[in-house]
């Protein structure tokens, strides 16, 4: 059966962005990208660079995990302000609101439904697993259903900012097994946990 991926980056202190919702890894966000943590993601993680920046870097591999992305509304919107309205052409995307009346581009669906109960019908269907791109508050929302965690933390704190599963979750201790890891000489760390 087709996985829940949530893969994110992170701070070593659990945000994923700042407190404003500010992009870490945007620009002028506060985490600028050291270029081994770029390699790494090229050569492992194609799927996951959003479209312009595959085109910037020529980038073409299809990527052998993800086929779909599921992203919360505050997320989807960062790229939409920027004039992106698909940041992951190359991807079926997803995006849960119950406040959109219309999505802005058709290659993107607009899901107002339980969050869980559609990843429980896409894990029915064939194909790669599903990431979960985030953010806090959709990744609370599907707790539950997540099969695996890769966080890219990066070497830094930020003291306060938006939580790994938001601001708003229920205290729900879970066990996962380490099955992955990378240091990189710039001081970034890739976890791999499942369920
Ligand atoms: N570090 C990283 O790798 C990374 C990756 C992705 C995002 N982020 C950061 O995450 C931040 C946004 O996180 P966030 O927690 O504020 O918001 P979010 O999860 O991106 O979006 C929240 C919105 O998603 C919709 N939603 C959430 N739960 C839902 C449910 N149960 N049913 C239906 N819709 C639901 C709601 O939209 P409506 O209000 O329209 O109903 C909600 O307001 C951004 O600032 C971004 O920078 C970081």
């Amino acid at each position: 059966m087709r996985k829940l991926t949530y893969y994110i980056a992170a701070t070593l202190d659990g945000y994923i962005a700042g407190p404003d919702g500010a992009d870490p890894t945007g620009p002028g966000g506060f985490w600028p990208i050291p270029g081994d943590y770029l390699q790494h993601l090229i050569a492992e993680y194609p799927e996951t660079l959003p479209g312009p920046a595959r085109q910037a870097l020529g980038v073409t591999a299809p990527g052998t995990r993800f086929d779909t992305v599921l992203e919360g509304r505050h997320s989807y919107e960062i790229g939409l302000k920027a004039g992106v309205t698909d940041a992951y052409p190359h991807l079926r995307h997803l995006v849960f609101s119950r406040t959109l009346p219309e999505s802005p581009d058709p290659a993107v669906q607009i899901v107002s439904g339980d969050p869980v109960a559609t990843v429980r019908e896409l894990k029915q269907q064939d194909g790669k697993d599903i990431w979960l791109i985030g953010g806090g508050m959709l990744a609370a929302a599907l707790y539950s259903e997540i099969d695996q965690l890769i966080v890219k933390f990066a070497p830094l704190t930020t003291g306060i900012g938006i939580p790994l599963f938001g601001r708003d979750v229920g205290f729900d201790p879970r066990i996962w097994q380490l099955a992955d890891h990378t240091v990189l000489g710039s001081g970034a760390l890739i976890l791999t946990y499942t369920r």
